[in-house]
């Protein structure tokens, strides 16, 4: 497995990041002095977790409903230092528009993510450029335009977050995810302190082995994409957090956030149908991870439920 592990990790936490949270920082840490001192030293654990939500893919008026009126609440609740959340179908379930990123940015959403269905909206193209907290997959053709991550802090700690898109039953063209992850691991360890990577994809298997892929390098492994929340939540034995999805924002009374009857209609008969988004028993689903500052680790992952 490619990596160096641990090591990565502390490294990405910089003498002046350790003296930001209120600690005594030692000498520069290195593999080296890892090795001589011990590492993390023993008054780390004095270092407050941090809290990350990352909430699934809101779906329609009825996903940015919730949010808007759940994450101010939840925030200061539940003390979260970093949200993130997936907006691929946030524009009528299909794509997202300036206008919408903009009011779930302003609503107390950190940074918004995209999928497949990123290019959905009209005009979007020409527009997501200009919002910088708003990222497009990161192993999509390089030619296309907007961000391919984003960079968030909070108390001082930079969380990066960039997405990329499975190949498995996917009809994107895009690069491996394995190797657009490493390339961008390895470009974003100087500018930030942890990495968050959302995988979004169709197959569990491929988001499963991204996880072990990645394992001790990123903080968080989060799948996306299928809408159907897993019950898999785990931190891996190298300290990176992993959930296959993180489930839908939106309609839980649908298929995937969509009417039911035309749907089931177009199994049965096949023919083309317009499939609106559905409106009954809205839920915003999330993955909150605790992030051990002292060593960028994940303490912690759980699958969250919130509902009006
Ligand atoms: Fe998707
Ligand atoms: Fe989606």
């Amino acid at each position: 497995m490619p990596g160096t592990g641990e090591a990565s990790l502390v490294n990405a936490l910089s003498p002046a990041r350790l003296l930001a949270s209120g600690a005594r920082a030692p000498a520069a840490p290195g593999p080296a002095a890892a090795k001589k001192v011990g590492w993390p030293p023993r008054w780390a654990h004095r270092c407050a977790m941090l809290k990350l939500l990352f909430i699934g893919d809101i779906v329609g008026r009825p996903g940015r409903g919730i949010v808007e009126e759940q994450v101010p609440r939840i925030r200061r609740e539940l003390g979260l230092d970093f949200v993130i959340a997936n907006g691929e179908n946030a524009a009528a379930g299909a794509g997202i528009t300036g206008l919408i990123a903009r009011s779930l940015l302003e609503s107390g959403v950190d940074a918004v993510t995209l999928g497949d269905h990123v290019w959905d909206q009209r005009g979007w193209e020409s527009e997501i450029a200009q919002i910088d907290r708003v990222c497009r997959p990161a192993n999509l053709p390089a030619a296309c335009p907007g961000w391919d991550h984003v960079v968030v802090a909070s108390r001082g700690f930079r969380v990066a977050v960039f997405t990329v898109l499975g190949r498995q039953f996917m009809n994107m063209k895009a690069e491996c995810p394995f190797a657009c992850a490493d390339r961008m691991v390895e470009r974003l360890r100087g500018q930030a302190d942890a990495i968050v990577v959302e995988i979004h994809a169709e197959a569990t298997s491929e988001k499963q082995a991204l996880g072990w892929h990645l394992d001790g390098r990123v903080t968080a492994v989060l799948g996306t994409h299928t809408h159907v929340p897993t019950a898999d939540a785990c931190v891996l034995p190298k300290g990176t957090a992993f959930m296959c999805d993180v489930g839908m924002t939106g309609p839980y009374e649908s298929v995937l956030g969509r009417e039911i009857g035309p749907v089931i209609a177009r199994f049965t008969d096949g023919m083309p149908r317009r499939f609106e988004v559905a409106s009954g028993d809205v839920r915003m689903s999330a993955a909150l991870v605790e992030i051990d500052p002292s060593m960028a680790r994940a303490a912690k992952i759980e699958l969250l439920t919130f509902r009006r």
